[in-house]
């Protein structure tokens, strides 16, 4: 994967926002967020369980942790694929006390079994599993305090019904504006302890693709540059001259968003192509085309999804270069 999309987070926990007020962006959310915890705290309820779905680095886990720090309570992460068995997630909801949030990351990827016994602790707070293995199986009936189940998910649309319809609130979680981005350049900046003017921020924010992972990866290596240069203020040319060596072009593209496109339009004529096809052709893995590539290249307009394959558009032609010859 291209060195934007993964990579340091090493002193990233520093950078998260710990609470609503310096959770930059995503207004909506947090608007109805803060109107539920309020309720739920002045009747000392838990919290209704909260589903946060969207691209990755959007800023998920940092809103289930303010969750939990905006509500008081304790909080306990884990995600999908670590929970094997209906014992591991059993075992995970006795540590909660009333009032907990149990975070649980990549839920989509929860194993069928852990999923069903899920259910009722969701809705009922209480699970029944069998314990033990043939003659001396037994059944065993838990009750569990109330507690707020945060899921988070990439692709809510891997999700079933029944697991979807349990959860009281729902946060679809959008890509960030320029400004956003920018004011969450200058936040990190700060905490950096690096000087950035607004013309710098704004060159960085506006080739982050709209997520703020992107938007701090990307600060960092500019820093990194701008140390190197001895440059004291990041600005607009240092900023430029550093996402030029780092490949990103002006709507925050990287090597890997392009050879996409090129792929697209040189060998499929612009498609209809598969996703699997594409994956092959460009070494990466189908998921992460899906995930990561391509929803900011659909926010774009550069591609559209069809039932037959993905489609280069017109405007990805005129970004790259590329003679048009085809009819929409
Ligand atoms: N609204 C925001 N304001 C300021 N910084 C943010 C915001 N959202 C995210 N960040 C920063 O971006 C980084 C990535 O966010 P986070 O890890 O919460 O994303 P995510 O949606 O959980 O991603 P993934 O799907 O990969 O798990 C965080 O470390 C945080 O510093
Ligand atoms: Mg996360």
């Amino acid at each position: 994967m291209s060195s934007q999309l993964v990579g340091d987070e090493t002193n990233d926990f520093s950078l998260r926002p710990k609470y609503f007020d310096q959770y930059i962006g995503q207004t909506a959310i947090k608007h109805e967020l803060k109107v539920y915890i309020q309720a739920a705290k002045s009747r000392q309820e838990a919290l209704d369980h909260v589903l946060l779905y969207g691209p990755p680095g959007l800023g998920k886990t940092t809103l289930a942790i303010i969750i939990a720090n905006e509500m008081q309570v304790n909080l306990r992460t884990t995600s999908g694929p670590a929970i094997e068995r209906p014992g591991d997630l059993v075992a995970l909801l006795n540590e909660l006390e009333a009032g907990d949030v149990l975070f649980i990351d990549e839920i989509h990827r929860l194993p069928k079994v852990v999923e069903e016994v899920l259910y009722s602790a969701m809705e009922d707070f209480y699970v029944d599993i069998v314990i033990g293995q043939g003659p001396t199986a037994h059944p065993v009936h838990f009750t569990l305090p109330p507690f707020t189940l945060i899921g988070a998910t990439t692709r809510a649309g891997l999700l079933s019904g029944p697991l979807r319809d349990r959860f009281g609130i729902v946060a679809h979680m959008k890509f960030y504006d320029q400004a956003e981005l920018t004011k969450i350049v200058k936040r990190t900046a700060k905490l950096l302890q690096t000087r950035i003017n607004d013309s710098g921020a704004q060159t960085i924010a506006g080739r982050s693709r709209g997520t703020p992972r992107i938007a701090n990866r990307l600060l960092k290596r500019v820093r990194d540059f701008a140390e190197v240069q001895h440059d004291q203020v990041i600005d607009q040319s240092t900023a430029d001259a550093a996402l030029k060596m780092l490949h990103v072009d002006e709507l925050g593209l990287d090597d890997t968003d392009r050879q996409l496109l090129k792929v697209m339009i040189q060998f499929y004529n612009g498609g209809p192509v598969g996703i699997n096809t594409l994956a092959a052709n460009i070494g990466e893995e189908v998921e992460t085309l899906t995930e990561m590539v391509e929803p900011f290249l659909l926010q774009l307009g550069l591609i559209k999804r069809t039932p037959r394959g993905r489609v280069a558009t017109f405007n990805a032609y005129q970004h790259l270069n590329l003679p048009y010859h085809k009819k929409d």
